[in-house]
């Protein structure tokens, strides 16, 4: 079957390959964590390298500031707008949530011109403060999930937590049932020093890695790095030494 793939180092490895198409999957971390990052790669990759245009819609307030931050990443959206193979769409939750409905609306115009495949949504957070009703809140993030699925685009959906380490795991657990995929980012205090691990807590209908990776912000965005050796409870924000560490650095050696 056919893979959308991300082409962000060692990601599409842990993903069995990509992404289905016309699916939608959340990137969950706190703040700074690169969900923004993760994301834009992933629409300017299809755009640059994978022949496959793309469309960001984002609640942020600052156009300025968004371009700029891209281009710290050597990601020229301007100059892949006018080549018709990126849209970027700042709106509201408010406006985003009626446009969807329209057939005619900005983001389906948007996707027809550019033949888009891919979207970031950064970031569905922002619908919470669109509704506080749990149930409502539900039925619009699926009824707008479901749209952008219809328009033929393959989706990631940032998604904000706090607090920047540990917490309630099932903090964000209302948009977990409407995603088809799960990334989750993650601060780890690790010898004084913070390092940050990914995890794909799920993928439908595909096999996945299961262990956590190291992964890196650099200057052309993300790349993920080799599994967590030796560490346990890394989700929780406070790796410790597994079992078997901690006992050759207590006693010299590996246990009988
Ligand atoms: N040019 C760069 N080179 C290396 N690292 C960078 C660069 N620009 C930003 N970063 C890192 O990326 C992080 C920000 O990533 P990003 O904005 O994608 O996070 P986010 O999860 O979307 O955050 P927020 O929740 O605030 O929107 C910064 O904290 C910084 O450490
Ligand atoms: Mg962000």
């Amino acid at each position: 079957m056919e893979r959308i793939a991300t082409g962000i180092p060692g990601l599409d490895e842990m993903l069995g390959g990509g992404l289905f198409p016309e699916t939608a999957v959340l990137v969950e971390g706190a703040a700074g964590t690169g969900k923004t990052t993760l994301g834009l790669q992933f629409v300017v990759n299809g755009a640059t390298r994978f022949d496959e245009p793309g469309i960001v819609l984002t609640f942020e307030e600052f156009p300025r500031q968004f371009y700029h931050d891209a281009a710290a990443f050597g990601w020229d959206l301007r100059q892949l707008e006018q080549e018709n193979r990126l849209r970027v769409i700042m709106s509201s939750p408010e406006v985003a949530l009626t446009d969807i409905k329209n057939p005619d609306g900005l983001l389906a115009q948007a996707v027809q011109a550019t033949g888009a495949r891919r979207i970031l949504v950064d970031s569905l957070s922002h619908f919470t403060l669109v509704e506080r009703d749990p149930i409502a809140l539900r039925q619009l993030a699926f009824t707008f999930v479901n749209a952008l699925k219809r328009l033929g685009l393959t989706a990631l959906l940032t998604w904000e937590r706090s607090p920047l380490l540990g917490g309630d795991p099932n903090a964000g657990e209302f948009v977990t049932f409407l995603a088809d995929g799960y990334i989750a980012l993650r601060y780890v205090e690790l010898d004084s020093v913070m390092q940050k691990a990914i995890l794909v807590l799920k993928l439908r209908g595909s096999s996945h890695a299961r262990d956590i990776r190291q992964y890196q912000i650099m200057g052309d965005g993300l790349h993920i790095e080799a599994k967590f050796e030796g560490q346990q409870r890394i989700m929780s924000g406070y790796a410790t030494p597994s079992m078997a560490d901690a006992f050759v650095a207590a006693f010299g050696r590996a246990r009988d």
